[in-house]
């Protein structure tokens, strides 16, 4: 059904496909594999027509075709679900869906636009509200709009670029039945994930990238968990963690009867009440959309809080601006990376001080010490493994898990107190993730308190000392991860509180 053969693209400094070659089929959901920066989501915007390829060819159907645009590739059949969702906030569903749409008419198209969408949302089992304004939905929401908006166009052939790492298992879990469905129907599906155990489940075939070439392809039928991974990195992957014994001190973070409103004006957070210690890790476990991200933005300085006391390492910190908490030692990794993480346009060197600018060695007086930035840039760009051709490119040109990476080295190499980490492994290649819990490890040894938000449970049971479960905007209860039960937390997180609260 798709043939792309022999593809070269290079950036300065950076050969990102490197004579490529994939053959997708029909009826076949296809993984795209590899480290962060090995070249998956350029090789996928050629096909899409956003980059042109220095040389190589594309074959559509057994014809080749020339991509130049997004509008030529959707003539092929071809859709993109991006990395970073591209949709118009304050629109509507089916406004987005309409956007640049060839051949509506221009009265109301929206009418037109909300009739068709019915029709496939209950086609592939993937509802979604067309007058919702796309502000207002959670992620996952914004992924069935993204994929419906594809669909519309007529897509056969559906890229989606890590289309999980924003998602709860139970959303995989319906996208993944989605995929079937579009796999029955004929169509084909490349799939980019960093997941090795979404590869096995639900691909027919996988192509392995390592630095902008391919390493092979092969049947899932044929390989396992392993062999990929080692394909991936070129070495042996160890899938564990080493965790000494917890040693909590004084305590880095007491959160007391928090209350806070959502975007939306609804109560997200009602009475929560919690302490992280230096030298522990304290896990918030809970489906999404229960709060958790509300406490992390009270907590950092990005949302109000209605009532209750957030106490840092023993300062009053309660409703203070980001940047006082920041400067009180508090290392924020957000939830998302590009709109608050990252100030996109700015070289990755400046972005590596950007919270510190103000404060020495970098200034002294108005001054900021260029010298002393090139340096630091320089040390925690190979501390942290960040792929880029120069201290000086611009963060929005890095890969995915390479922007996360630069934002794990700026909060995690000011010494902070406190470390709230919200997702802080999502869309890391299986290297990087092992490398960036081992971390948050060491800052824990090292009395670092850490707040970790995630909907990983296993992430969560592998790195907690302790574990809290959000549900509703209140903490269903608190348990020893030791002694935790995956039973037990489940529970909680649908709901259920637990009997005799375990003293902190
Ligand atoms: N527009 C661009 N300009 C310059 N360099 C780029 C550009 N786009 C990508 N690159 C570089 O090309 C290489 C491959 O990047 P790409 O985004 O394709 O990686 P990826 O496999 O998708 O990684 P990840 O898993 O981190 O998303 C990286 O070194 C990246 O910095
Ligand atoms: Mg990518």
């Amino acid at each position: 059904m798709l043939v792309m053969r022999d593809i070269v693209k290079t950036f300065p400094g950076v050969v990102a496909n490197d004579h490529v070659s994939l053959e997708v089929q029909a009826g076949e959901i296809h993984a795209l594999l590899g480290e962060n920066g090995a070249g998956k989501t350029t090789l996928m915007n050629i096909l899409y027509g956003l980059y042109r390829p220095d040389s190589g060819e594309i074959y559509v159907k057994g014809k080749r075709v020339h991509i130049r645009s997004p509008r030529d590739a959707i003539a092929h059949g071809i859709g993109m679900v991006h990395q970073h969702f591209k949709l118009v906030r304050p629109h509507t569903v089916a406004e987005n869906v309409a956007l640049g749409l060839a051949g509506t008419p221009f009265w109301q198209p929206a009418r037109v636009v909300e009739r068709g969408l019915k029709e496939l949302s209950e086609r592939y089992g993937l509802p979604v509200d067309p007058r919702a304004r796309v502000w207002q939905l959670s992620a996952g929401e914004q992924q069935r709009v993204e994929i419906l908006k594809a669909l519309y166009r007529g897509a056969e052939i559906l890229i989606l670029d890590e289309p999980t790492s924003v998602l709860t298992p139970q959303e995989t879990a319906e996208l993944f039945k989605v995929l079937l469905h579009m796999k029955q129907e004929g169509h084909a599906v490349i799939f980019i994930t960093h997941k090795l155990s979404e590869v096995m489940e639900v691909a027919d075939r996988v192509t392995v990238m390592r630095r902008g070439k391919v390493v092979g392809t092969l049947p899932t039928a044929e390989t396992d968990k392993g062999s990929l991974a080692r394909m991936m990195v070129g070495r042996e992957v160890v899938f564990r963690l080493s965790k000494g014994e917890c040693r909590p001190g004084e305590e880095a973070l007491v959160v007391e009867d928090l209350h806070a409103l959502s975007d939306r004006g609804i109560p997200a957070l009602r009475g929560v009440s919690f302490t992280v210690r230096r030298g522990e890790i304290l896990g918030i476990a809970g489906v999404a959309g229960n709060g958790q991200r509300e406490l992390v933005e009270v907590i950092t300085g990005l949302r109000r809080a209605q009532r209750g006391r957030i106490i840092v390492l023993g300062k009053d910190l309660t409703n203070r601006s980001a940047r006082r908490i920041a400067d009180a030692g508090v290392a924020h990794i957000p939830e998302e990376r590009l709109r608050m993480g990252i100030v996109p346009g700015m070289s990755i060197e400046d972005n590596l001080i950007l919270k510190k600018h103000h404060r020495p060695p970098f200034s002294r007086g108005p001054l900021l010490q260029l010298r002393k930035v090139h340096a630091f840039a320089k040390r925690v760009i190979e501390e942290y493994d960040i792929m880029t051709p120069s201290p000086r490119t611009p963060a929005k040109l890095l890969s995915g898990g390479n922007i996360q990476r630069l934002i794990l080295a700026r909060e995690l190499s000011g010494q902070p107190g406190l470390v709230v980490a919200a997702h802080p492994t999502y869309g890391l290649d299986v290297g990087a993730t092992e490398q960036i819990r081992q971390l948050l490890i060491k800052q824990r040894d090292s009395g670092v308190g850490v707040l970790l938000v995630s909907e990983d449970l296993e992430e969560i049971m592998a790195l907690s000392d302790r574990i809290a479960v959000m549900f509703r905007g209140e903490i269903m209860g608190i348990v020893s991860a030791s002694e935790a039960k995956i039973e037990e937390i489940g529970l909680m997180m649908a709901g259920e509180r637990r009997q005799q609260e375990q003293p902190s």
